[in-house]
């Protein structure tokens, strides 16, 4: 298998050339356009890689799944509905578009920006400091990994630009979805969305999404079946933003994207998927990550419709 996967990566790479990688976190335009490298967590415990698998890389919106799980296990899926919706957008994921035209004003999901910054705030805990020590420490639950953190200055440098999700926060707080203080969540946001790992650990994230919570290594139900139902549905409806849908036909698993060119996906009771290719399409999903993953689906069989 790490054969055919070296060759799958040689075959996606020249995809890059057409892709860019972001640029609007002035951060992340030191990456590398033509990296791509995958790892594939089996449940059995089983790993392949290919490419530079250990290489760290930022999360960003793949983070927005860790902490929906969390939020879920906080508060119950009734509270988290009653403020994020169930429904795809159509729209890029940093959008305010819907927020101003559909009634009530509360966003369609909790994989979009406005949904991903309300739930970010709901995270329980007395301070801004509590609420990220829950959430580093839930993602190392997640990983395995005790050491998991954050880069400092890939969140510095979103905090420092990041006015559109300040706009969001505003609009948000005008209408009563969020309460707080938008200097603290947006700190709280931009450390969440720079949480650093490799391939090997985000595809272990995924096999514990694709075992229905349960950590395939370790045994235990890190996050409940029912939440981490409700987190795969959003993945397959929204993970890929506006893209959700094109993806769910080349592809056909639960995943999620992030800006950096990270991709998470679960194929369930089967493996999980980490991938990393920087150069991203115009929807901002990794391009040669995405010509990767449609391979892999054909090749070995993962779409779940
Ligand atoms: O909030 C942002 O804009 C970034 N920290 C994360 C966005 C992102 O990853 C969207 N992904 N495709």
């Amino acid at each position: 298998m790490t054969e055919e996967l070296t060759k799958m990566v040689a075959e996606a790479r020249p995809y890059a050339e057409r892709g860019k990688v972001a640029d609007y976190i002035p951060a992340l335009q030191k990456s590398n356009a033509s990296d791509l490298s995958v790892s594939i967590f089996n449940v059995n415990g089983h790993d392949y890689h290919a490419g530079d698998y250990l290489k760290k890389f930022t999360l960003q919106s793949i983070s927005k799944v860790i902490a929906l799980a969390l939020v879920l296990m906080d508060s119950g899926p009734e509270k988290v509905f009653a403020k994020v919706g169930m429904e795809p957008t159509g729209d890029s994921f940093n959008s305010i578009a819907k927020l101003e035209t559909m009634k009530p004003s509360k966003p369609l999901n909790p994989m979009i920006n406005a949904g991903a910054l309300t739930v970010t705030e709901m995270i329980k805990g007395n301070s801004s400091t509590e609420k990220w020590t829950r959430l580093i420490e839930f993602t190392a639950k997640l990983t395995n990994d005790e050491t998991v953190t954050y880069n400092a200055s890939v969140a510095q440098s979103e905090f420092d630009t990041a006015f559109l999700n300040r706009s969001l926060c505003y609009f948000l707080k005008q209408h009563g979805i969020i309460t707080g203080d938008v200097e603290e969540l947006m700190d709280l946001y931009t450390k969440q969305c720079a949480i650093e790992m490799n391939c090997s650990e985000l595809a272990r994230i995924g096999a514990v999404f694709a075992m229905d919570g349960c950590d395939p290594l370790t045994g235990k139900q890190t996050i409940p079946k029912d939440i981490a139902r409700i987190c795969k549905t959003y993945m397959v409806t929204c993970g890929m933003y506006n893209a959700s849908g094109e993806f769910a036909m080349k592809v056909g698993i639960p995943a999620k994207s992030g800006v950096s060119g990270g991709i998470m996906g679960a194929v369930p009771n089967r493996c999980g998927i980490g991938i990393f290719g920087p150069a991203l399409d115009h929807k901002g999903n990794s391009i040669a990550g995405l010509k990767l993953l449609e391979m892999m689906s054909n090749r070995y069989g993962f779409s779940i419709f």
